[in-house]
C-alpha cells in the first residue's frame, strides 16, 4: 500500500506483511519509533478512491467504534468529520457520543450538554426511554446525534450489576439500525465497560493514532481487548483500519512515526492521513464539522478522502457489516 499526507507533500510509505490484521498480536506495539528503510518510499501517489455511488435505499447500518484508550488522538474529531463527510456523500449517519466528557456533543453545537434532558445515559439505564426520544438532528443534513454528558460517567459503575451488561448499547441501538447507513461511536479514552459495550455493538473499529511520540503505546492492550470481545461477545468484529492523525509532513519525526505504524499494521493503515491544522480546534469551538466550517480547506478534503476510502474498503458499500 502507499499513503501520503493530505496536502500531497507528506511522506509516503509502502508496507508489506501484517496483512489482514484483525486483533491478533501486533508488530512493534511498544511505541518505539524507528526508520525502516525498506518500508519507506517517499512521494508515491496516494490511490484514487471512487466517488461513492448514491444509495437508492438506506440501512441496515454498519456500526463502527472509534477507539483508542490513549487520550487526545483524534477520536472525536474523526467521528464528527468522517460522519459529516459520509453524510455529504448521501449516507444517513448516526453519531453516538459515548464519552461522559461530551466533546462530540459540544463539537456539534450542543454548547452545554448538561442542559440536555435525555442522553445516551438515559437510553442505556432506563428501559422506558427509546432511542427516538434521545436522538437529535444536527445542522448537517443526514447527520443525527445521540448526545452524552457527565451523567454517563455513572453508567460504568451502574452497568456492572445489569444482566448482559456488555450488550446494553447494542440493544439500545437495534431499533434504528435500518434507518441509517453508518453508526459511528465516539469512545472515551479507556478500555472499561463503556468501550466494551461499543465494541460489542460494532461491526468494525477505526483506531486513530496521533503521529507523535508513543503513538503505539498501549495499542497492544487495545488489540487484546478487541480480541477478547471478538472471542467472547461479538465474533463479527473486525478492525476496519488505523488512521494517522495530526500528521505534520514537514517533520522527519512524524514521517518516522507513520512509517512505524505502517510497519505494524500494513494494509490496515488508511492511505488517507489527517494533517495537523488549527482549523480542527477552530471548527470544534464553532460547534461545526470542518466540512461546514471551512468547506474547501485541506482538513475538510482529507475527511472527504477518508470517507471515500472507508466506503471503498467496507463490504456491501457500508450496508450491514
Ligand atoms: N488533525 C488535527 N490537527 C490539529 N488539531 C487536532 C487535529 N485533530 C484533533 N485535533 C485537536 O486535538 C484535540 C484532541 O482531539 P480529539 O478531541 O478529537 O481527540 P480524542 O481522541 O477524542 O480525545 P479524548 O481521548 O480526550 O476523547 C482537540 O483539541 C482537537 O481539536
Ligand atoms: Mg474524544
Amino acid at each position: 500500500m502507499s499513503w501520503s499526507g493530505n496536502d500531497g507533500a507528506g511522506a509516503v510509505a509502502t508496507a508489506s506483511g501484517a496483512e489482514g490484521v484483525t486483533a491478533g498480536p501486533v508488530g512493534n506495539p511498544r511505541g518505539e519509533t524507528r526508520t525502516t528503510g525498506a518500508a519507506l518510499t517517499i512521494n508515491r501517489p496516494k490511490p484514487e478512491f471512487p466517488e461513492p455511488a448514491p444509495l437508492d435505499d438506506h440501512g441496515p447500518a454498519r456500526v463502527v467504534a472509534l477507539c483508542n484508550q490513549k487520550g487526545g488522538v483524534g477520536k472525536t474529531t474523526t467521528t464528527i468529520n468522517l460522519g459529516a463527510a459520509l453524510a455529504e456523500f448521501g449516507r444517513r449517519v448516526l453519531l453516538v457520543d459515548f464519552d461522559p466528557q461530551g466533546a462530540l456533543s459540544v463539537g456539534l453545537g450542543r454548547l452545554d450538554p448538561r442542559e440536555l434532558d435525555l442522553t445516551v445515559y438515559n437510553l442505556l439505564m432506563q428501559r422506558d426511554v427509546t432511542v427516538e426520544e434521545v436522538l437529535l438532528k444536527t445542522n448537517v443534513d443526514g447527520l443525527d446525534l445521540i448526545p452524552s454528558n457527565i451523567d454517563l460517567s455513572a453508567a460504568e459503575v451502574q452497568l456492572v450489576g445489569e444482566v448482559a451488561r456488555e450488550q446494553m448499547l447494542a440493544r439500545a441501538l437495534a431499533p434504528v439500525m435500518d434507518d441509517y447507513d453508518v453508526v459511528l461511536i465516539d469512545c472515551q479514552p479507556s478500555l472499561g465497560l463503556l468501550t466494551v459495550n461499543a465494541l460489542t455493538a460494532a461491526h468494525g473499529v477505526i483506531v486513530p493514532l496521533e503521529c507523535e511520540f508513543f503513538a503505539l503505546r498501549g495499542v497492544a492492550l487495545l488489540m487484546d481487548t478487541i480480541q477478547k470481545v471478538q472471542e467472547r461477545l461479538n465474533d463479527r468484529l473486525v478492525i476496519d483500519g488505523f488512521l494517522g492523525t495530526m500528521y505534520d509532513p514537514r517533520t522527519l519525526h512524524a514521517r518516522e512515526v507513520l512509517s512505524t505504524i505502517v510497519d505494524g499494521f500494513g494494509d490496515k493503515v488508511y492511505s488517507t492521513v489527517i494533517n495537523r491544522t488549527i482549523r480542527f480546534p477552530d471548527a470544534s469551538v464553532a460547534g461545526e464539522p470542518i466540512t461546514r466550517f471551512d468547506s474547501s480547506s485541506a482538513g475538510a478534503n482529507a475527511y472527504r478522502e477518508l470517507a471515500k476510502e472507508v466506503l471503498a474498503r467496507w463490504p456491501l458499500n457500508g450496508h450491514g457489516g
